[in-house]
C-alpha cells in the first residue's frame, strides 16, 4: 500500500469517523454503519476566489472599495424559487437540493436550467443517473429548450471539471452528488468521503470560475440528506422539498441560505407539464373547507415574508380509557397539551377526560404560536359544538396565564385576510396600533382568551 494511504471507518449515517471498526456508532447510536475507506493524505488546496494559498504576503481589502455590480443576481423566473433562494441564483454559489425520491427535483432544476437558457445563459445540466433519452422525455413534458442548455451524462469529477472549464458555463446542474466519484479516492460513488471530496471539488469550481452549481442530494430515512453533515456546512444554501406523497402540493424550504432569508419556502404543485407555482398558497389550503361544521377554523402563520392561512381542525371527545389520547398532525404536540391545560385551568373547560385530535389540514406543518388562538377555538369549537362562522379568521399566541399575546406583522395578515373574503378577524388587542384602521373588515381585538370564546359563542 502506498505511504500516504490510510485505512479508515466512517459511519454511512452520520460521518463519524474512526480508526477502529465498530458496532455501534458513538456519533449516531446507529448499529452496523461503519464502512472500510482509503483516503489518501494528499493536501487539497483552498478555496475562494482571488485567494492564493501559496504566497505568503496577503493583503486585505477596504469592504467600502468593494463594488457589485448590478445583476449580481441571475432571476431563474420562478418566483417561489427566486425568493427562497434570496432573489435569484448568486454567481458562484453552491445550492444543495435535497428531498425524497420522485419529489420533483430534478423536474425543478431543468425548469431552472430551461428559463435561465432561455434568457440567455450557457447551461450545463450532468447527470449520473438517468439517460440522455430519459432526460429528453422529461423535458418534452415540461416545454420547448433552446440550444444555450447543453446535456452531460457523467460521473467522474475530473471529466466534469474539464468540460466545465472548456465550456465555461453560467450554470451547471449535478444530479446526483450521490452518483459522482473522484479518482483519488478508492471507496464507492455515494460513500461519505467521495461525497465529502465530490463537493470539495464542486466549490472550488463554483468559487473558482463564478460559475453556480445546484446540486441534487438524497435523503436518508431520517430526513437528512445523505453522506456527511459537513456537505451541508460546504454548500452556501441549502433547499429540502418537503411535501406529502398524497398531496400534490410541495414546499420548497431553503434551511441554510447564506444570501437570503431561511424563513421563506416556495410552493408547487406537481403537474403533468412539471412544477408549477401556487402564487396565493392560502387560496390552495383552504380548498375543501367544510362549511358549518363545529372544531374548524381558519388561522394565519407567516412563512418568512408571506401570511398563509390554514384551516385548524381539532375533534374533542370521550375518552374511554384511564389516560386521555392525543394527537396533533403538523403542529407541535406539547403546544397542543399546553393550549389545552390553559383551557382547563384558566376558562375552565372540562377536556381532562377527554381524548383530542389537533390537525392542520392540506398537511402544511407549522408551528408559529401565532396559530395558538386558532388552536384553542378550535378545541373548544368541537368540545362545546359550536360552529364558528366560515367567515371568521383567528390569530395571537396565548400565554399560560390565558392572555392573548401580540404576534409579528398583525397588518399583513389582516390584508390576506381580506383579501381572501373573510370579513372577522379575532386579534390581539396590544396589536391594535400596528394594524391601523381597516375598512372592510371586523376587527375583535381580544386580551384574554375567554373574550375570544365568549365572541364565538355568542355568535352561534
Ligand atoms: P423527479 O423530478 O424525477 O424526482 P426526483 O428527481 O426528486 O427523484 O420527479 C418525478 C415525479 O414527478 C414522477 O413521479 C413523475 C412526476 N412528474 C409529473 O407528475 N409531471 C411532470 O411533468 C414531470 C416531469 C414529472
Ligand atoms: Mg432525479
Amino acid at each position: 500500500m502506498l505511504k500516504n494511504k490510510k485505512i479508515v471507518y466512517f459511519c454511512q449515517e452520520c460521518g463519524y469517523e474512526s480508526s477502529k471498526w465498530m458496532g455501534q456508532c458513538p456519533g449516531c447510536r446507529a448499529w452496523n454503519t461503519f464502512v472500510e475507506e482509503t483516503v489518501s493524505a494528499k493536501k487539497t488546496s483552498s478555496v475562494g476566489s482571488g485567494l492564493k494559498s501559496s504566497s505568503r504576503r496577503a493583503e486585505p481589502v477596504v469592504l467600502k472599495d468593494i463594488r457589485l455590480s448590478e445583476d449580481e443576481r441571475r432571476l431563474t423566473k420562478i418566483g417561489e424559487l427566486d425568493r427562497v433562494l434570496g432573489g435569484g441564483v448568486v454567481p458562484g454559489s453552491l445550492v444543495l437540493v435535497g428531498g425524497d425520491p420522485g419529489i420533483g427535483k430534478s423536474t425543478l432544476l431543468l425548469q431552472v436550467c430551461r428559463n435561465l437558457a432561455l434568457s440567455g445563459n450557457s447551461v450545463l445540466y450532468i447527470s449520473g443517473e438517468e439517460s440522455l433519452r430519459q432526460i429528453k422525455l422529461r423535458a418534452e413534458r415540461i416545454g420547448e429548450f433552446n440550444e444555450n442548455l447543453q446535456l452531460l451524462c457523467e460521473t467522474n469529477l475530473e471529466t466534469i471539471r474539464e468540460v466545465i472549464e472548456r465550456k465555461k458555463p453560467s450554470m451547471v446542474v449535478i444530479d446526483s452528488i450521490q452518483t459522482m466519484f473522484h479518482e483519488d479516492i478508492s471507496s464507492a460513488p455515494g460513500s461519505v468521503s467521495q461525497v465529502r471530496e465530490s463537493t470539495n471539488v464542486l466549490m472550488q469550481i463554483a468559487k473558482g470560475q463564478g460559475v453556480s452549481i445546484f446540486i441534487v442530494g438524497h435523503v436518508t430515512k431520517e430526513g437528512n440528506v445523505a453522506g456527511p453533515r459537513v456537505l451541508e456546512h460546504m454548500v452556501d444554501t441549502v433547499l429540502y422539498f418537503e411535501g406529502d406523497r398524497h398531496a400534490s402540493y410541495r414546499i420548497l424550504r431553503a434551511v441554510k441560505n447564506r444570501f437570503g432569508s431561511t424563513n421563506e419556502i416556495g410552493v408547487f404543485e406537481m403537474r403533468n407539464t412539471g412544477l408549477e407555482e401556487v402564487k396565493n398558497p392560502s387560496e390552495f389550503m383552504l380548498n375543501g373547507k367544510p362549511n358549518g361544521t363545529s372544531g374548524s377554523i381558519v388561522a394565519c402563520s407567516m412563512e418568512g415574508t408571506r401570511p398563509i392561512l390554514v384551516e385548524i381542525q381539532a375533534l374533542v371527545c370521550q375518552s374511554n380509557f384511564g389516560i386521555p389520547r392525543r394527537t396533533a398532525v403538523g403542529t407541535d404536540f406539547n403546544r397542543v397539551n399546553l393550549l389545552m391545560a390553559v383551557l382547563e385551568k384558566k376558562v375552565g373547560i372540562h377536556l381532562a377526560a377527554c381524548d383530542a385530535y389537533v390537525n392542520i389540514a392540506g398537511g402544511m406543518k407549522m408551528t408559529e404560536p401565532a396559530i395558538d388562538l386558532g388552536i384553542s377555538l378550535a378545541v373548544v369549537s368541537s368540545c362545546k359544538d359550536i360552529i364558528i362562522p366560515d367567515s371568521v379568521i383567528a390569530f395571537g399566541e396565548v400565554g399560560l396565564s390565558g392572555e392573548v399575546r401580540a404576534v409579528s406583522m398583525a397588518g399583513q395578515r389582516v390584508a390576506e385576510a381580506k383579501k381572501l373574503g373573510f370579513d372577522t378577524v379575532i386579534l390581539p388587542e396590544v396589536c391594535k396600533s400596528s394594524v391601523g384602521k381597516v375598512t372592510g373588515v371586523n376587527l375583535i381585538y381580544v386580551s384574554w382568551i375567554q373574550e375570544a370564546i365568549r365572541f364565538i359563542m355568542k355568535n352561534n
